[in-house]
């Protein structure tokens, strides 16, 4: 054991073989089944990413279509028992918690006919298009229930990113605010091995249902090391009065040696994320449309500071922040909304994990004690 060497974090260390997708460092490039993330964020809607990725290749129509049909004929079908889930859970938890709590809940429709199995039969990839088309529900049914305000029910006139917006703020979006909705669910889809994935995987290596590895993998995206990293800035963003403050606050948190929501990433530490550079291009397209120059100034002020004073570059939720909030979306569904758009690439994860199962089960290097006996004054 000691031989094998230890790497906190298992930082490069390779934890699956996949087919997916890949940070390739040497060519600047996210590649998802081949493909440039950058290229099929430009090119693609969401549901085509999301097809490609759960099954490996481009949707053809009628593939599309059928795979519409289907999130549609599932988010037509909200368990009635959500609703008073969310009631009853009310302000308190955060929104995060509470889909935690809805994945997990959502279980229970499927328990009684033996379908938690995930190796049983082929309800595998209706399972896992179900907790997709779901997730956005259950988000925006929480957000309703804990803000008192009646929820905008899906609506099947709308397309996957319109419909979710529609949802989120029951307000129908403009064609750019949908094409940069749309994206932003494109440039979250899928990314690796980030913690959550990790977990979802972990979880399922134990061939717990999909359910269990996505309520686990909704725990690990919370964390503001991960993706509840968006909404950490978003309220740092509304913290600083403006454009001008911004050097200022970021030169004094340095100093206070705090972390700087939305900057640096394992893979990408000091180099930039080709998702916020995208990212910040939609910004600029928002801002043309509904203004916020000076939110938009901000953040540039904030990205000039920390290449200069650290070498760190933004990470895909700096940018996304501003997104978000311009297209009115309250800052507590940020990270819920990461977790909506990555539940396609989980749902890749966990169908390649399941088809070529071996348990996690790693080692540790012991650093406590051997050799000791319980003495009578040992004990209190
Ligand atoms: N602000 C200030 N210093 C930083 C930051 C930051 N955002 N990120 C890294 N550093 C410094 C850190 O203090 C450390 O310095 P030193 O060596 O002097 O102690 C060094 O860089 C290495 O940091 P680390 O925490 O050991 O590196 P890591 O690979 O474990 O951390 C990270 C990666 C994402 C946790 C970290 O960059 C971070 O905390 N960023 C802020 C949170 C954030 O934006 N998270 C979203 C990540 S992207 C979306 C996602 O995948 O969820």
């Amino acid at each position: 054991m000691d031989e094998i060497e230890y790497r906190p974090g298992l930082d490069g260390v390779p934890a699956v073989q996949t087919r997916i997708s890949f940070l390739d460092l040497e060519h600047e490039q996210i590649i998802i089944r081949g493909y440039d993330l950058i290229e099929l964020a430009k090119q693609l809607s969401y549901l085509e990413v999301g097809y490609l990725l759960l099954y490996g290749d481009l949707p053809q129509p009628d593939q599309l279509n059928a795979l519409e049909a289907t999130i549609r004929r599932h988010q037509a079908a909200i368990p009635p028992d959500l609703g008073p889930i969310y009631a009853a859970l009310g302000e308190r938890l955060h929104p995060m918690d509470a889909l935690r709590t809805g994945i997990s809940a959502l279980a229970a429709d499927q328990a009684d006919q033996g379908g938690l199995d995930p190796l049983r039969g082929d309800g595998l990839e209706d399972t896992l298009i179900r907790l997709w088309a779901l997730v956005p529900v259950m988000i925006a049914q929480a957000h309703s229930a804990r803000t008192h305000k009646p929820f905008p029910e899906p609506r099947a006139d709308l397309p996957f990113a319109a419909n979710f917006l529609w949802m989120l703020t029951g307000v129908k979006p403009s064609p750019l605010e949908t094409q940069v909705f749309d994206r932003l669910l494109i440039l979250y889809s899928e990314h690796e091995m980030p913690n959550s994935t990790f977990a979802a995987r972990v979880i399922a290596s134990s061939l717990a249902d999909p359910y269990g590895a996505l309520t686990g993998a909704v725990a690990a995206l919370k964390g503001p090391l991960h993706g509840g990293a968006n909404e950490a800035v978003m309220q740092m963003l509304q913290a600083v009065s403006g454009p001008e403050a911004m050097e200022a606050y970021l030169l004094d948190r340095l100093q206070a040696k705090a972390r700087i929501m939305g900057f640096g990433h394992r893979v990408y530490m000091h180099r930039p994320d080709p998702r916020a550079v995208m990212t910040k291009a939609l910004l600029a397209d928002l801002v043309s449309e509904k203004g916020g120059s000076a939110l938009k100034a901000m953040c540039e002020v904030g990205e000039r500071v920390m290449r200069e004073q650290k070498g760190l570059y933004p990470n895909l939720d700096y940018y996304a922040a501003p997104v978000y909030h311009l297209l009115g979306i309250a800052t507590e569904l940020f990270t819920p909304i990461f977790f909506a758009a990555r539940t396609a690439g989980l749902a890749a994860h966990l169908r390649e994990q399941y088809g070529n199962n071996r348990l996690f089960r790693p080692r540790v290097i012991y650093l406590g004690p051997r050799g000791l006996t319980v003495k009578d004054g040992d004990r209190g």
